[in-house]
């Protein structure tokens, strides 16, 4: 132990932190939030919702109804049990059973987003060195949230199934199967069903992260991992995909409720994670939101759905007028993100910067979505937040700055530019 004749706490020492607190790096996107109010900034960044689509009133409504009366109030206002307020977990087994999941409320925990969902699953499933099968890219948040874990990064790709990097001591998976953050993909029938092959034969769980499965604009529905693994095994407490969703994407993120759908010995795990992290969730915006949802869950998606599909078609559009040759995108048909690659010899953290100090456009470049921060080619755009007029005018604005890039790399004027890392950009 050492000593020291200092009476202040030195706090910028790492060592007084855990090992583990070294891993905890900010979200790339956080840092951008703080930019959404500067004039002149136009944001596709972020994953979210326009709030003049939240269901306000409703929202108003419930809470004055709830506060209001004396009984509801109490409950609201009382510590409650951490799997969560149960008329919304009734809520949610019914809205599972309607998407192909049979089960009870003994199969579901809410917890606070999804993001909590994640974290506990990590801290269930991943000792430090443990394989840990993501897509690459994925979303940067869930790296967040295990990266804390210290598992070992290997890839497995939705389309074939396949896997690479070492999975001999694979401990999970995870995949965002419908509309996935970044890339705005689906995966197919017959590639979930390869996939719940692969994650079969390495006897692992895997974690579907359904953040976006209500938002499709276009095509048919298709089951869930979750609902598929329900058909082979013939009931969920055999299934080894663990549902992670969200009310975020669909009412509003501020509430903070999201849920876990599992077998019930999961479940029961993660009640007792969610204890010792913070006993449980906020009643009143459990109660809130299950008012609302039983009032129009569906009228609300229906709101939104032409709104965003609008949006991404408008992006879409521009992307074609003003993007220059050798720039490609992603055609989501749902949820809220465009990925765009960029020529080979183009970083989307040097573009980022400039785009800065010239054109003002916000992105989230590719390799916050990499394990291993490659993806440098890449970057990720929203449509949702965003009217007609500022999509046209950022995608005018980007192609301007990319075709200056391409110029640029093309007389080798920006190969010896130091691009720093993103935390010094922003
Ligand atoms: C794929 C995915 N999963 C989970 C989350 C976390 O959402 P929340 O914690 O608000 O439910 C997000 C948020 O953007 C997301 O994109």
């Amino acid at each position: 132990m050492s000593t020291s004749s200092r009476t202040w706490f030195d706090w910028q020492d790492e060592g007084a932190f855990a090992g583990r607190a070294a891993g905890m790096k900010p979200s790339a996107i956080r840092e951008f939030l703080k930019l959404l109010g500067q004039p002149g900034i136009v944001s596709f960044a972020g994953g979210i919702p326009d709030p003049a689509l939240f269901p306000s009133d409703a929202i108003a409504q419930a809470a004055a109804r709830i506060t209001g009366d004396p009984a509801l109030c109490s409950n609201a206002l009382q510590y409650a049990a951490s799997e969560g307020y149960e008329p919304l977990l009734e809520w949610i087994a019914g809205y599972m059973g309607d998407l192909g999941v049979p089960c009870t409320i003994d199969n579901i925990v809410i917890t606070t987003g999804s993001q909590q969902g994640l974290d506990l699953l990590g801290k269930l499933f991943l000792d430090p060195g443990d394989t840990l099968l993501v897509t690459a890219p994925t979303y940067l948040g869930a790296l967040q949230a295990f990266s804390v874990y210290e598992p070992v990064f290997a890839k497995v790709d939705p389309g074939s199934g396949a896997v690479y990097g070492d999975i001999a001591s694979s401990a999970m998976a995870y995949v965002i199967p419908d509309f996935a953050n970044p890339t705005g993909e689906t995966v197919p029938r017959s590639s979930r069903e390869r996939l719940l092959d692969t994650i079969t034969s390495l006897g692992v769980p895997v974690v579907e992260d359904a953040a976006y499965q209500a938002l499709r604009f276009d095509g048919e529905p298709i089951p869930s991992l979750l609902a598929l693994d329900v058909m082979r095994t013939g009931h969920i407490d055999r299934s080894r995909v663990i549902y992670a969703g969200t009310f975020s994407k669909t009412i509003a993120p501020g509430l903070r409720v999201g849920w876990i759908c599992a077998a019930r010995p999961v479940i029961q795990k993660v009640v007792r994670a969610r204890q010792a992290a913070d006993l449980h969730g906020s009643t009143l915006d459990q109660a809130i939101l299950h008012e609302v949802v039983t009032a129009r869950f569906d009228e609300q998606v229906q709101r939104l759905l032409p709104v965003y599909r609008h949006r991404r078609d408008v992006m879409l559009d521009a992307l074609a007028r003003f993007m220059p040759t050798g720039v490609s995108w992603t055609r989501p048909e749902g949820g809220m993100f465009i990925w765009l690659t960029l020529p080979e010899t183009l970083d989307s953290l040097a573009l980022l910067r400039d785009s800065l100090e010239e054109e003002r456009v916000i992105f989230v470049p590719g390799p916050s979505f990499f394990a291993d921060g490659s993806g440098e080619r890449h970057l990720r755009l929203n449509y949702t937040r965003s009217d007609d007029a500022t999509i046209v005018d950022g995608i005018e604005r980007l192609g301007r700055l990319v075709e200056r890039h391409i110029h640029e790399s093309m007389s080798g004027a920006t190969g010896s530019r130091p691009v720093g890392s993103l935390g010094g950009v922003v």
